[in-house]
């Protein structure tokens, strides 16, 4: 965060869109200070030899970790999975813990079409080891009040750097963005037609047009006052139009409680 605040001049960080216009990068922004966010997740698909990058998620309790709904096209069963924590460089990575993933629990009303409810959790076949490198970010406590307009806060992610790209950062980058009025989300033109723009959403984006999330930053963590506020959800490949966040509104928060304390009559831990 502080690195952050001392560059202004941050890189470009662009929500970088799948075919389908979801995913999210980072575009202008700039590399994160080592494990400074260590709740951070790389949710990662078996393609072509190899484990790629495909979402980010937020470690929240030390076997759950929450995403996107629809980073599940990801996760299907005919594909291998995982998800890597404590990680800062892929290409670097001593500090990583690989988890498999033992189910996957999507908001049960998510909609491909109006990308409502996107949000979903995943429960981890192991629970993490908490250490320097691998903690949990707290879910906000209490009674959520929506977040004011002009609010500065921080996007994180594995996911492009540059629109031309198709490849994720090798480190994780963050980004600063400004909170907007839902009206403008509401109003502008994004080239999914059948998006519904609704209370659960933040709209959040850069005035000026060079800071965003991008493909590949779905499913992080949107950071405001320094308290977990927001999913990476829905974005296009024009920076200049804000991106829409998930909003963990109080009825979010009730249906990951609800979820998890089923899991918890469920099983003994
Ligand atoms: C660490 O990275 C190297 C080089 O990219 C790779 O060969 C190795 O499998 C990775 N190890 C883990 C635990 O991911
Ligand atoms: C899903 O939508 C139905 C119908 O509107 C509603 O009754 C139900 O409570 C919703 N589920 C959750 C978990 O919000
Ligand atoms: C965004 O995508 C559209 C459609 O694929 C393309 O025409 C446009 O040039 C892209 N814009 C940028 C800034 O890459």
């Amino acid at each position: 965060m502080k690195l952050l605040q001392n560059s202004l001049l941050v890189s470009f960080i662009a929500i970088f869109l799948t075919p389908a216009y979801y995913g999210e990068e980072i575009i202008g922004g700039h590399v994160v200070k080592p494990h400074s966010m260590p709740y951070m997740v790389s949710i990662q698909t078996f393609e072509e030899d190899q484990y790629k990058h495909k979402c980010g998620g937020v470690l929240i309790k030390a076997n759950w970790v929450l995403t996107a709904a629809h980073c599940k096209r990801y996760l299907d069963t005919s594909k291998m999975s995982q998800v890597v924590l404590g990680a800062h460089s892929f290409s670097q990575n001593e500090t990583e813990q690989t988890l498999g993933i033992a189910r996957l629990i999507p908001h049960p009303n998510f909609s491909r079409e109006t990308v409502e409810n996107d949000i979903m959790l995943l429960k981890l076949k192991k629970s993490a080891k908490i250490n320097k490198y691998v903690n949990l970010l707290k879910l906000p406590q209490g009674e959520v009040k929506d977040v004011k307009p002009g609010t500065c806060c921080t996007v994180a992610g594995w996911g492009i750097t540059n629109a031309n790209s198709e490849t994720a950062s090798d480190t994780l980058q963050e980004v600063i963005i400004k909170v907007m009025d839902l009206k403008i989300c509401k109003a502008t033109k994004y080239p999914k037609p059948t998006l519904v723009v609704t209370k659960d959403m933040i709209c959040a984006g850069d005035p000026k047009g060079k800071k965003d999330a991008s493909m590949g930053d779905s499913g992080g963590p949107l950071i405001c006052k320094k308290k977990y506020t927001g999913i990476v959800s829905y974005g296009d490949n024009e920076t200049i139009k804000p991106g829409i966040y998930t909003f963990l509104s109080n009825k979010y928060l009730a249906w990951i409680k609800k979820s998890l304390g089923a899991d918890l009559t469920k099983e003994r831990y």
